[in-house]
């Protein structure tokens, strides 16, 4: 038994060295050292021994078992490292490598302006409203005064999304007003800026969808001098302290008496030039004082309240602050315009 015991010492020590994985380790635990394996096998044979030999042959396979184990987990620890230096080599990061450019995107031109815009008027104490895009004829037509045969209710100019012409795609922001005298009533001071849509023909200054900005103003003793004031004070804001502007009578429905506002063009100083068409002025907006009618409708006494309301292109805004000249480019998103803002 004494030379059984040695011949597994020897043979086990030796496997266990030669092992290159830890899969082959167990295997050599297992054949040796296992319920079935070759050391076990041995030891189950101790009772067959006699009384003498028996604590020294239990001593010698206890040194086997202590040695194989020992033996087995050095080795174990040794493929554990290589394993480790093996991972390390291959996985090397080469920090020189030049990293992945995130590219960080910034604000649209058009939003740029719009968020000037909304903080002159924040400034002057005015809230900022949203309304809906798809809107009910009642609230884009009739409650703003359009009469029935209105050239704007036409078909060929608004999209209809019934056959009733009932519900449309808002051919302006005006309707806004409306929702914002039923909603919160009188006194108040709001704009309201979002997409408009009309069947215009693409060019360079026509898109079927563009953005306006509506104002309204309502409270008691307004007056056209307010009006005024307001307006050339906004557009100071955007155009220069010492931009010039005109109030050139003009007819809306929902406003009495209405007016359009040109600025003197700041490109030719009002000689007459390509940017201006020749005419030394250029047209920033609409507005007016609110119609009686247009109160009433809303449920306000027009005996007690008066008010001003304009409306404003965004597009129109932009391309004069950042010099563009074709409208398109504000929709196309190509980078290699976007990029130059
Ligand atoms: N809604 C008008 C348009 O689309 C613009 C406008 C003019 C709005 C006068 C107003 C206003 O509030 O008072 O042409």
């Amino acid at each position: 038994m004494k030379e059984q015991l040695e011949a597994i010492r020897k043979s086990a020590l030796d496997a266990g060295v030669e092992t290159r994985t830890a899969v082959d380790l167990e295997a050599v635990r297992v054949r040796y050292l296992g319920k079935k394996g070759e050391l076990t096998a041995v030891l189950k044979q101790m009772g067959k021994l006699s009384p003498e030999e028996r604590p020294v042959m239990g001593q010698l396979a206890n040194d086997v078992r202590a040695a194989l184990e020992a033996a087995i987990e050095s080795r174990s620890d040794a493929l554990a490292q290589e394993a480790m230096a093996a991972r390390l080599k291959a996985e090397t990061v080469d920090v020189t490598i030049p990293g992945k450019k995130v590219e960080i995107g910034h604000k649209h031109p058009m939003y740029t302006v719009l968020d000037e815009i909304k903080e002159i008027f924040i400034n002057m104490g005015f809230e900022v409203m949203d309304g809906p895009e798809i809107e009910q004829a009642e609230y884009n037509f009739t409650k703003l005064n359009a009469p029935e045969n209105h050239p704007s209710r036409d078909w060929t100019d608004t999209f209809y999304l019934t056959e009733d012409s009932s519900i449309l795609l808002r051919s302006q922001t005006s309707p806004m007003q409306i929702r914002a005298m039923e909603t919160y009533g009188v006194p108040i001071r709001m704009i309201s800026p979002g997409r408009v849509y009309r069947k215009d023909e693409v060019d360079a200054t026509h898109s079927p969808m563009f953005h306006q900005i509506e104002g309204l103003v309502v409270d008691k003793g307004i007056t056209m001098a307010d009006l005024k004031g307001t307006l050339n004070a906004v557009i100071r804001e955007i155009y220069g302290p010492n931009t010039k502007t005109r109030f050139r009578p003009h007819h809306f429905p929902f406003t009495e008496p209405s007016c359009e506002v040109d600025i003197q063009c700041h490109k030719c100083g009002g000689v007459g030039c390509p940017t201006c068409k020749g005419e030394g002025w250029i047209e920033v907006l609409g507005a007016g004082m609110v119609h009686p009618k247009v109160l009433r409708g809303c449920g306000i006494d027009p005996e007690v309240y008066s008010g001003f309301a304009f409306g404003m292109g965004l597009e129109r805004l932009a391309m004069g602050q950042f010099k563009i000249s074709d409208l398109r480019l504000i929709f196309e998103n190509d980078m290699r315009f976007l990029s130059q803002f």
